[in-house]
């Protein structure tokens, strides 16, 4: 029986949404995840990487938690660039992503797009791990059109000292259609051993205990939206101690208050501002008693005043929706 400090909990990259904001805030607030990985970093056609993306991943912008950078390369030279320009900002592990499913990324032979050709996978490896020192990780999907591709996928990286690998079953052209494919996860297990990561729709404890109760010798697991929709959900996955309810609303509003700082010290405008929360709340809400009118109030607020109202009014509800449930059940 596995105890439940092996347990391991990585929260997922998603663009536009795990920023280092977002991720300060969690780590301080909520904790239980033992790594975060940032969204990818990219070579531009100039060769120069953006600035928003350069001060994700700076060093003083993501103190206090473990992280681990990611970078998207569908070459030799660009997965060098970008692992050395990490490894000056002081990061001795990296994640290559070979999973993004963007058809923009992916015809231009990054993330999935790699996927079909092991053999340019092989060479990449070979060629850049000796001119390197950070350790190397993979993320990836089982395949850009169809599960095939992982088979010799996996065949290929067996052979190379990678230090983790992720695996979210399904294929690029599925994006989140379907459920992850199981049978595919357990397959690859068999190339690449059980220390294989499952990463892929883990949003309940029910989920969680379903995989668990398949694949009972993994012991790390990567959640995306699972952790956005409830910013809890790694401490209850490993019974770190609850808060009652009135501790837990007073988390997630400093959680928001961290939020809408940090986002205005770093955008310009009352209207990016809001955009921004809207896409944080369309995660958030899920943490609130009626999600979908606890984002349409969010939704509707076209000025920061009435959004102030709004949030306002979503953790008045909270709180009463919790008392209410209280008195129902003394
Ligand atoms: C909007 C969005 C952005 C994403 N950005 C990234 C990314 O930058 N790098 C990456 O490896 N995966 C990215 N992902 C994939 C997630 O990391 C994760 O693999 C996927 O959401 C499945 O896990 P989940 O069901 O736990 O969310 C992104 C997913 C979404 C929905």
């Amino acid at each position: 029986m596995q105890k439940s400090s092996d347990l391991k909990i990585y929260f997922a990259p998603l663009q536009e949404s795990t920023d280092y904001i977002y991720r300060s805030a969690h780590a301080r607030l909520f904790g239980g995840v033992d790594k975060y990985f940032a969204p990818y970093i990219v070579r531009q056609n100039d060769g120069t990487i953006k600035k928003s993306h350069l001060r994700d991943i700076q060093t003083s912008n993501n103190l206090g938690y473990p992280l681990i950078p990611q970078i998207l390369a569908g070459n030799t030279a660009d997965f060098v660039f970008l692992t050395k320009v990490l490894q000056d900002n002081g990061y001795g592990e990296i994640n290559w992503n070979l999973g993004c499913p963007y058809p923009m990324v992916t015809n231009k032979g990054f993330g999935a797009g790699l996927l079909p050709h092991p053999d340019t996978i092989k060479a990449i490896l070979e060629e850049s791990l000796p001119q390197i020192h950070a350790k190397v990780s993979v993320k990836l999907r089982s395949g850009l059109t169809s599960h095939d591709d992982i088979i010799k996928v996996a065949g290929v990286l067996k052979d190379f000292p990678l230090s983790e690998i992720i695996l979210h079953p399904r294929f690029a052209k599925q994006l989140y259609k379907e459920s992850p494919d199981l049978e595919i996860y357990r397959n690859t297990v068999e190339i690449l051993g059980s220390d294989l990561i499952y990463n892929g729709d883990i949003e309940t404890i029910e989920d969680y205990n379903r995989l668990k109760g398949l694949f009972g010798n993994t012991t790390t697991w990567m959640i995306g939206r699972g952790i956005l929709k409830n910013p809890f959900f790694p401490s209850v996955l490993k019974n770190l101690p609850v808060q009652d309810k009135a501790q837990k609303a007073k988390i997630l509003r400093d959680f928001h208050d961290e939020m809408i700082l940090g986002y205005s010290k770093l955008l310009s405008g009352n209207s990016h501002l809001l955009m921004r929360m809207e896409k944080f709340w369309s995660y958030f809400s899920f943490a609130f008693p009626d999600q979908h009118k606890t984002f349409k109030r969010i939704k509707k607020a076209a000025n920061i005043a009435k959004y102030e109202i709004a949030v306002n009014e979503n953790f008045q509800r909270f709180r009463y929706d919790e008392e209410d449930e209280r008195s129902q059940n003394p």
